[in-house]
């Protein structure tokens, strides 16, 4: 038995290695041949780089008995938390940072700093994560959608259109590691007296022009979640340069005090307290991330050269339509996305990469908010939530109509989600599936 098993898996990887060959040097494998003996799967990525750092961690914080970032009963005081706020805003190049629970927190503390409020208008992309929109609601502000391009982030060209005296923010999301182009976005904000808020909750270790994302607007936010490029499970930071935006955001994620700490950190207080709420990070969580921090380089380092891979082994592909990348050294290599000419063709595509056992995706990581049903209806925990009550809050409409190109875009594009642990083995496997498909599907 054990002997036939081992004679299966010799004979699959000879074919294997035949068919990878064949492909990569221009063969003739059929249409629907398998370029690989299992489907190509990709991990999560922070946790495949856990080892005895992260282990360490927890154990200090436990035979400390200090699980709680502020205060316990050591001598010392407990200081993961702060080292990894300490260490993020130098990773990040910015002055502060925050840790919280999660990138939903990040985002209520960021629009509690940037005041936020009934009245106000925040633009964001229609495809992103559901707490871009229900940040600004819970902050009673009223979300408006502008379209997304092909590199999936909010389109610079359809900002200005959307602009009215109420808008005060522009939420600019880098999705799936894929800076937004920032030097399109930011001179129209800056024209219209608009602030901008970076979420890099799907872009950790991402750089835009040299400078890693979130140190380019007033004020941005992380993730650090399962799905993120480093995490603890659940976390979230924010980073700034404005010393009125920290406390503003330390003081909303802690019942409205600024501690000590902090409060050093920015040179004194400069407001009165307020109504806050409690987001703030364990100690746990704290050291686990301080791990992961120094690990993010190597993530990230390690993501790239795989996406490089792929991506220079397709290179000479005539008439191949790839995702928009406005800066292509700064992504991280989250995903490898193709545009077709229609949604039959994309889907075309998919059945022979999934034949190939290389399957692909649609975009994915985010939703289309304007279709979610409760969003279309505006639904609220109460009737006379200030974000819909006010003529243009009624007036306003959500659903497909308010975003065509973006359902256009994400209907046409499919992609090879990307894992920084893929061996060359694995990004031979893409290329030569990819090679495959196009030649048998024919691509525009
Ligand atoms: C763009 C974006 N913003 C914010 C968040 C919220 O982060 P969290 O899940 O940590 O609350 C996410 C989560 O996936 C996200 O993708």
């Amino acid at each position: 038995m054990a002997r036939a098993d081992s004679f299966r898996r010799c004979t699959m990887v000879k074919r294997r290695e035949f068919l990878t060959a064949a492909l990569l040097a221009g063969g003739t494998a059929a249409r629907g041949d398998s370029v690989r003996a299992t489907p190509l799967k990709a991990d999560f990525w922070g946790t495949q780089y856990y080892d005895d750092k992260e282990q360490q961690q927890i154990m200090d914080v436990l035979s400390s008995r200090q699980p709680f970032r502020w205060y316990g009963s050591g001598n010392t005081p407990p200081l993961k938390v702060a080292t990894f706020e300490k260490e993020f805003a130098a990773r990040i190049e910015t002055r502060y940072a925050l840790a919280v629970t999660s990138g939903t927190a990040a985002l209520q503390c960021a629009m509690a700093a940037l005041r936020i409020g009934p009245g106000d208008e925040v633009i964001l992309p229609a495809w992103t994560w559901h707490s871009c929109y229900s940040a600004i609601v819970l902050a009673g502000a009223l979300p408006v959608f502008a379209e997304i391009d092909e590199s999936f982030n909010i389109d610079p060209s359809d900002l200005e259109r959307h602009i009215t005296p109420q808008t005060k923010l522009l939420l600019a999301a880098h999705l799936q590691g894929n800076p937004c182009d920032m030097d399109r976005l930011l001179p129209i904000a800056k024209r219209h007296g608009i602030r901008v808020l970076e979420d890099c909750a799907q872009s950790v270790g991402a750089s835009y022009k040299g400078r890693p994302v979130g140190s380019l607007g007033d004020i941005a936010i992380y993730s650090l979640q399962l799905n993120k490029t480093i995490t603890a499970g659940e976390g979230g930071a924010v980073v700034t340069n404005d010393p009125v935006l920290f406390e503003g955001a330390s003081r909303f994620h802690d019942v409205g005090v600024f501690r000590a700490l902090h409060e050093q950190a920015a040179g004194g207080h400069r407001m009165d307290p307020f109504a806050g709420t409690n987001f703030r990070m364990n100690e746990f969580s704290g050291g686990v991330l301080l791990a992961q921090l120094h690990k993010l380089d190597t993530i990230v380092r390690d993501a790239r050269t795989n996406a490089r891979r792929v991506y220079d082994g397709i290179r000479d592909l005539p008439n191949l339509k790839l995702r928009r990348l406005p800066d292509p050294d700064g992504e991280l290599g989250a995903g490898i996305y193709f545009g077709f000419r229609s949604t039959e063709h994309r889907e075309r595509f998919a059945a022979a990469m999934k034949n190939a056992n290389v399957p692909v995706a649609p975009p994915v990581g985010s939703v289309l908010l304007p279709t979610q049903e409760y969003i279309e209806q505006k639904c609220t925990v109460h009737p006379a939530w200030p974000s819909f009550t006010s003529a243009r809050g009624r007036s306003i409409q959500y659903g497909a109509v308010c975003c065509p190109r973006t359902i256009d875009i994400l209907n046409r594009y499919a992609g090879v989600l990307m894992d920084p642990k893929f061996s060359k083995r694995d990004t031979d496997d893409i290329v030569a599936a990819i090679r495959s498909v196009y030649r048998t599907i024919g691509w525009n």
